[in-house]
């Protein structure tokens, strides 16, 4: 770890943490940032709710929107991606008889929400070193005359891919496309949310851009925002989007109150800067992973992002998600936390650089691997 980094978080140092786009990692200022939002509506609730958040939470949108690179008004805070994808298809009024498409490396949640308002899921199933051509070729063999939205995202979450969004969204028009983009503010630079054609974009402010945990983004192309309200509707009634997203009952609001401390954070981090470094520093780490496990990098012509990436594993580890599961707990009895990954077949090594971490994090994972791969392979007899 990067003792001078490291101490600006409240991470175990006990443990490696290799794993920061699960759940990002919220810096020690921008908790007390959160801590001091709850005590000052704690002070006074109905002054609080009634006189000061309405405007801190217009504040805390404003400056989420700017940071994505947005125009004002044009995005909603939400708690989390899931909780953006229920509002789209709530909004669109998505039931039985539509088809929503996702893809096989989609995050689990957009397809269970759509199954469970009734739709049925159809699967964009590509390999993990598809070309970008083929990419879009799987979302355009997966539509039916019924299909009323299609998935995407952005980065995908088993297999760190930046999928060609946009390439996508133009070869399955006029369908609704809905990207979740969960780990993309603060981790994909050079992004143009309006350019790429696409209705909804739904971005976690909690992994890579600092904010507490329970921050999110939906921006809602023009043509639809009328129809979007947000799940807990308590005090929404009469009011335009994005407010009406604002204030959602009585539920808690202090990590939005944050949000400006988050992206705060971020560019005190180093911004831009330093993703390029961890970008840097992923590809290094992985190379010493890769060289302890013998394996072959699987990228195709679809890029990886920027500080999340796949390492192979040996032939039959972790190949199912039972087998991934062990490995897990065997990394993380010896103090790395790193997720395995079972993707069709075959296992992978997900893993993340986060400003906190530096060269030696990955090398002592690969000093390790080989006695964790034996001892998996003496349990489950794997060859
Ligand atoms: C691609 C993707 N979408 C959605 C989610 C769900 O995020 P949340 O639980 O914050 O809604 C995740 C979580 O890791 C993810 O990786």
């Amino acid at each position: 770890m990067r003792r001078d980094i490291a101490e600006q978080f409240e991470l175990d140092p006990g443990l490696t943490h290799l794993n920061h786009g699960a759940f990002g990692a919220v810096p020690r200022a921008v908790r007390q940032a959160q801590d001091r939002a709850r005590a000052r509506i704690e002070r006074a609730p109905m002054r609080a709710f009634r006189d000061e958040l309405p405007e801190l939470l217009a504040a805390a949108r404003e400056s989420a929107t700017r940071f994505l690179g947005l125009p004002a008004g044009s995005t909603a805070l939400v708690r989390n991606v899931t909780e953006a994808v229920g509002v789209v298809l709530q909004g669109l009024d998505i039931g039985p008889g539509d088809d929503v498409v996702v893809s096989n490396h989609g995050y689990l949640t957009a397809g269970w929400s759509a199954e469970a308002r009734g739709a049925t899921l159809r699967t964009a199933v590509f390999p993990v070193d598809a070309d970008p051509d083929a990419v879009v070729a799987a979302f355009v063999a997966a539509l039916t005359d019924r299909t009323r939205l299609v998935v995407i995202d952005q980065i995908t979450s088993p297999t760190a891919l930046v999928l060609p969004v946009a390439a996508v969204a133009a070869a399955v028009a006029p369908v609704p496309v809905l990207v979740d983009a969960a780990h993309v503010p603060g981790a994909l630079p050079g992004l143009d949310i309006e350019a790429l054609g696409v209705d909804f974009w739904a971005g976690n402010l909690h992994k890579w851009a600092y904010t507490p945990r329970a921050a999110a983004t939906l921006w809602v192309a023009a043509e639809h925002r009328a129809s979007m309200r947000p799940l807990v509707t308590s005090w929404s009634h009469g009011l335009p989007y994005p407010e009406r997203f604002d204030l959602q009952g009585t539920v808690d609001h202090s990590s939005w109150v944050a949000v400006p401390d988050g992206l705060a954070a971020w560019r005190e981090l180093g911004g831009w800067e330093q993703v390029g470094r961890n970008a840097e520093l992923l590809a290094r780490g992985a190379e010493h992973v890769r060289a302890a496990l013998g394996t072959e990098h699987p990228q195709g012509g679809t890029p990886s992002a920027p500080c999340l990436g796949l390492v192979a594993l040996p032939d039959g580890v972790a190949t199912t998600t039972e087998a991934a599961e062990q490995l897990w707990q065997r990394l993380y009895a010896v103090g790395f936390v790193v997720p395995p990954i079972a993707f069709e077949g075959r296992g992978y090594l997900r893993l993340a650089a986060a400003p906190y971490n530096d060269e030696s994090d990955y090398e002592r994972l690969a000093a390790a691997l080989p006695a964790v791969l034996d001892t998996v392979r003496a349990t489950v007899g794997t060859p």
